[in-house]
């Protein structure tokens, strides 16, 4: 007998046993492969059931949810994959921009960001330039138009990743072992933003205002970056592009009944050059930090620090610089306290064939492939956030 079915070895144990051994009288084998395709079959209508809903997390909670459901439950080793620092909140380093129109303070926050861009992958800066009002304005737009009633927002609602402005709930919701405790509105505003009428009323005057302040900040930053590669000031953002697309993922965590059994966002590094991230005060990410001797992995919290906005390096600036910069991993817990609301700005231009290659040369030693973010993006949504690296695909 052919058995064509995917695998899906945490519901497949969650199964009552006596359905299979009363019924299915054919090899072990076999039967557990029905017993996953029947589990299979069981999650995929649940999925489709609750995409169908077009309300997301936030219309499970709304409509008064106090279990989370089992397409949300995660592998309790995913869960658990290393323990949870409390004690090392200062890993992440807080990098002041104010000083940059000065030759020492340039090169002192040159200085920083390449430590930090080296190590850890993350660094929060401030005095970057972002106006308070600009950012709380951004956060509160995006609470508005979730918070909507789902009439509002289901027109919105999409997998079509020809349209420039996306509403969903977990983009990779039928392609990854377990769902995000999360919905997201994706934007996609440079090079070709979207018609004003795309974008929802209740963030309409204020997504491309941030938008093109955060491409603003997003080149001071590739200038500090390019610097600490020791390449000219213009050079990733001149040469490779790096500043030529723009992705917002607005992402709003709503409260969560059983947090211990799921996620906000499973971990994973960014489909980008770099990843700017408007976090508000409740909290939740995380980033995967390993000692100096690349042991024992722990958890650090990346804290919500007052007027901050969050920096990291993404897979694509990894590979441009042959390693030397590091994509971390990072995740964000689900929570009971909430609803958290966070803008993640994807430095990247979507479908872009412009050939991706590692430009520090170390002695001709390249490391990876020559790719397309196209071809990056197309991977990334096709495997979903499975906590396998995309680097890996390109990795020579
Ligand atoms: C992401 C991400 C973190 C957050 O969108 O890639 O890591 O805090 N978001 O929402
Ligand atoms: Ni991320």
């Amino acid at each position: 007998m052919e058995c064509m079915i995917s695998k899906e070895p945490r519901l497949h144990r969650s199964l009552p046993h006596t359905h299979a051994q009363t019924e299915f009288k054919g090899s072990t084998h076999c039967r557990s492969q029905l017993q996953s395709s029947m589990a299979s079959d069981h999650r995929l209508g649940a999925l489709k059931a609750f995409d169908d809903t077009k309300a997301g997390v936030k219309g499970l909670v709304d409509a008064g949810a106090t279990v989370v459901p089992l397409i949300f439950h995660h592998a309790p080793e995913s869960l658990n994959d290393a323990p949870h620092h409390h004690d090392h909140q200062f890993a992440i380093p807080v990098i002041d921009l104010a000083g940059l129109a000065t030759p020492s303070g340039r090169a002192s926050a040159v200085g920083a960001v390449k430590a930090a861009a080296e190590t850890v992958g993350f660094f929060q800066v401030v005095n970057h330039g972002v106006p308070e009002a600009a950012m709380s304005a951004m956060l509160a737009g995006l609470r508005n138009f979730i918070e909507e009633p789902v009439e509002a927002k289901a027109p919105y609602y999409t997998r079509d990743h020809g349209r420039r402005v996306r509403y969903q709930s977990n983009f990779d919701l039928f392609q990854s072992p377990a769902a995000n405790w999360r919905d997201t509105l994706f934007m996609d505003m440079a090079p070709e933003p979207p018609a004003p009428e795309e974008i929802p009323p209740a963030c309409r005057a204020v997504v491309p205002e941030f938008a093109g302040l955060v491409q603003r900040l997003g080149s001071t930053l590739l200038g500090l970056l390019s610097e600490a590669l020791g390449l000219r000031r213009g050079h990733l953002e001149e040469d490779a592009a790096c500043l030529e697309g723009l992705s917002l993922a607005c992402h709003y965590y709503p409260t969560c009944p059983e947090p211990h059994l799921t996620l906000g966002t499973t971990k994973h590094s960014d489909p980008s050059f770099i990843t700017v991230l408007l976090q508000d005060a409740v909290g939740g990410l995380q980033v995967l930090v390993v000692d100096d001797d690349k042991q024992n992995p722990a958890w650090v919290d990346v804290p919500a620090v007052a007027g901050a906005l969050v920096v990291n390096v993404g897979d694509y600036l990894q590979l441009l610089s042959n390693d030397r910069f590091k994509s971390v991993e990072h995740r964000v817990v689900a929570k009971s306290a909430g609803p958290r609301v966070s803008v993640a700005c994807f430095f990247r231009t979507d479908g872009s064939t412009r050939v991706l290659a590692p430009i520090v040369a170390d002695g001709g030693n390249a490391r990876y492939r020559n790719t397309t973010v196209d071809e990056m993006v197309r991977h990334y949504r096709a495997k979903g956030l499975d906590g396998v690296s995309s680097l890996q695909y390109v990795r020579i």
